[in-house]
């Protein structure tokens, strides 16, 4: 707990003499009521604290970290159903993180976590094609047509996977291993774009994301991420085209979808 000036003053709002001010003058809500008391306690972690309507924080060091995520985990800051989280194998870490992007509940592997926002748009939005490795175990013999169809790009909800790089690397129990690299990340992408060529993901494990490498990192553990993996984070999206560039793409291969299906279902 800590006084409501002082908390203005750490999330760089003004001094602590003049948050009393802003306070006194009926700027600083908490929790949607106004405060204008001075010494009123507030609890850091959950109340949530806004001037002029904005919800502010306090300055924080960046950190990023990254975690070998086990099976058994839901990718989120809390679960609705009560499932342990990624957020209880990072319990250690005094300063707040976010997962950057997903892991399926079922899949293990890289998962990165920061609080750097800036950071986490840029991995994350597909206009940067950041690219994530799997290695996939899935049933049956893999054959060189359904290879070739996963390289080229597979529908899945309706639209067609962008070209991925995929390997086989061995044999298991259920059928064949592979290494698959994708440049998206769509709800469940690998798993379905086995399922759309029916074969069942037995075990998937995303070994890769944006050049960083899982390596020997133990199953639930995290590490901190070094200078020059972060510099190189930070360098994603820097020598791409803008973003209204890529909203611009979007939007004619969506035109140009229409009018396709405008097309056909004339001619049909
Ligand atoms: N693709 C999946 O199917 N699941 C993941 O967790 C990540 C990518």
């Amino acid at each position: 707990m800590i006084r409501l000036q002082k908390y203005l003053a750490m999330c760089s709002v003004a001094s602590r003499r003049a948050s009393e001010k802003i306070i006194s003058e009926g700027r600083v809500t908490v929790n949607g009521e106004v405060v204008r008391l001075m010494g009123v306690q507030i609890d850091e972690e959950n109340d949530v604290v806004a001037v002029d309507g904005e919800v502010i924080r306090p300055d924080s060091k960046l950190i990023y970290i990254m975690l070998n995520k086990p099976v058994g985990f839901v990718t989120t800051v809390s679960d609705e159903k009560g499932r342990p989280t990624v957020m209880d194998l990072v319990s250690d870490i005094s300063q707040r993180v976010y997962p950057v992007g997903r892991l399926d509940y079922d899949t293990e592997g890289l998962l990165l976590l920061t609080n750097d926002g800036d950071l986490t748009y840029k991995i994350t939005h597909p206009k940067n094609d950041v690219s994530k490795t799997y290695v996939a175990e899935v049933t049956g013999n893999i054959s060189m047509d359904t290879i070739v169809q996963l390289r080229r790009g597979v529908v899945i909800d309706g639209y067609k996977t962008s070209p991925a790089e995929v390997e086989v690397i061995g044999a298991t129990q259920f059928g064949t291993k592979l290494e698959i690299t994708i440049h998206e990340g769509r709800n469940r992408q690998v798993r379905k774009m086995f399922e759309a060529l029916g074969c069942i993901v037995k075990k998937l494990k995303r070994v890769k994301e944006a050049g960083l490498t899982l390596g020997h990192l133990p199953v639930g553990k995290w590490r901190r991420l070094s200078e020059s993996e972060v510099n190189m984070l930070k360098k994603i999206g820097t020598n791409k085209k803008s973003s209204k560039d890529y909203r611009n793409q979007k939007n004619r291969s969506f035109n140009s979808k229409r009018n396709n299906n405008g097309k056909s279902m004339r001619n049909s």
